[in-house]
């Protein structure tokens, strides 16, 4: 065996293929159940799609004129590794008029490739390999997947339907060992599309401080809260009331421990665009700042402008859009609730409905399986989110008010036939 030169290490030995294997970093990422309902959805005909998280609605066009604009006048070039100054400085802003944190633009705000970046770059810039990371369950499935990419150890939280899946502290405190660095939270959160209280955001704070954690607070769907229904409830000025979004990085001392991640993706129906942040105090800022250099250079010039456009132009289409995502929360929740097995609570946030159907008989797989063979209506298993999910499907209302109900119709029959 000879020696390669460049690197002193041993080649491997002939007819060992370990060269050609995928890393088993990249194994461990492992296929969901997710995939076999998008590849059968895709087989079948006249199928009503209620298991994309992403808005139907298309991006603004104020925005879009925004990106031409830059590239007519050459923006085509690298930006600064966190952003252009001009988009952070309205992120800053923005922060501080709505979530009542102040970050200052030049070191605690870095522009990402979506809040999924967002979430990685955190990640990677607040914990080391083995560092244990509690994460929602259920939760957004990524979340797992980020963590094991950054070399740390997810460790899942309950979050349970009795409980409104809202944040039980002594049951989250039976997970914390002696390497447990961080807490992931995701309010309004997929997929339940429960809303914590500011109490229990009161309490994570309080947990955070008490057990010395990080706090990776995922806020992307912060608009999304359906207070009045015409998207005015998503900022009470004195963070009060049931139906209010609150930052957690607003509580006093939170900020020095928390990274805020937000993205344009949900809010501006820019899910294509990979545009989104992370805000942070100053080291954990330029730490991430410097993953972000090192991972992507920088984010599209041309984006960065589209979302300049998106946080300083009118807010007109938001509004729009939050109220019209309200409409058709109530008419699919009500529906739901008239389908034989399924019960529905009211989800105050988002854009998903979690119905508890464990009285079908039948575990998610399976169901979700079954309505999209009998009913060609797609969604995902609450199994997906977690073993908390279980017992749940979870339905995105990112589709047209008729599509909602004809998809409600078809779920109903099914059902009835079946238990009947
Ligand atoms: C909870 C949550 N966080 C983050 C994201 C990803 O956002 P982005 O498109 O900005 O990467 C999603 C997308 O579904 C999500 O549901």
């Amino acid at each position: 065996m000879k020696e390669n030169k460049l690197s002193g290490s041993v080649p491997r030995v002939k007819g060992e293929n370990r060269n050609r294997e995928p890393s088993a970093r990249s194994r461990s990422l492992g296929l969901s159940g997710i995939r076999q309902i998008f590849e059968r959805a895709q087989s079948l005909p006249d199928v009503i799609r209620l298991e994309f998280g992403e808005p139907d609605f298309d991006t603004p066009e104020n925005i879009k004129q925004a990106a031409v604009k830059a590239i007519e006048r050459g923006y085509t070039k690298y930006s600064s590794s966190s952003g252009i100054p001009e988009l952070r400085r309205a992120i800053s802003e923005k922060l501080e008029r709505e979530n009542k944190i102040y970050y200052d633009p030049k070191s605690e705000i870095v522009v990402t490739t979506g809040a999924t970046a967002a979430i990685y770059n955190a990640l990677l810039a607040t914990l080391d390999p083995g560092d244990e990371v509690l994460i929602p369950d259920p939760g957004w499935a990524t979340y797992v997947h980020a963590v094991k990419l950054s070399g740390a150890i997810p460790v899942p939280y309950r979050l349970r339907k009795e409980t409104g899946f809202s944040f039980e502290r002594e049951e989250v405190q039976r997970t914390i060992t002696g390497k447990t660095r961080a807490i992931l939270i995701n309010s309004p959160s997929n997929p339940t599309g429960s809303v914590f209280s500011k109490d229990n955001i009161q309490s994570i704070a309080e947990f955070a401080e008490e057990n010395d954690l990080f706090v990776i607070s995922d806020e992307v769907y912060e608009k999304f809260v359906y207070g009045n229904g015409d998207g005015t409830a998503n900022f009470s000025p004195a963070h009060t009331g049931q139906d209010a979004h609150m930052s957690i990085a607003s509580l006093p001392r939170m900020k020095e421990r928390t990274v805020t991640i937000n993205s344009f993706s949900k809010t501006y129906a820019m899910t294509g665009w990979r545009i989104g942040y992370a805000a942070a105090e100053k080291g954990i800022g330029e730490a991430i700042s410097r993953i972000n250099a090192a991972a992507n250079s920088c984010i599209s010039t041309i984006c960065q402008y589209a979302a300049l456009e998106a946080l300083t132009g009118p807010q007109e289409s938001v509004t729009n859009m939050i109220s019209e995502f309200k409409r058709r929360r109530d008419l699919l929740v009500r529906l739901l609730n008239e389908i034989d097995g399924f019960e529905c609570f009211l989800p105050r946030g988002a854009f998903y409905a979690f119905p508890d159907v464990r009285a079908t008989g039948m575990n998610s797989q399976e169901l979700a399986m079954f309505i999209l063979n009998e009913a060609h209506v797609a969604l995902i298993p609450g199994s997906a989110f977690g073993s908390e999910g279980e017992g749940h499907l979870r339905l995105a209302y990112a589709n047209s008010y008729s599509k909602i109900e004809q998809a409600a119709e078809r779920i109903k029959k099914a059902m009835h036939s079946k238990l009947s």
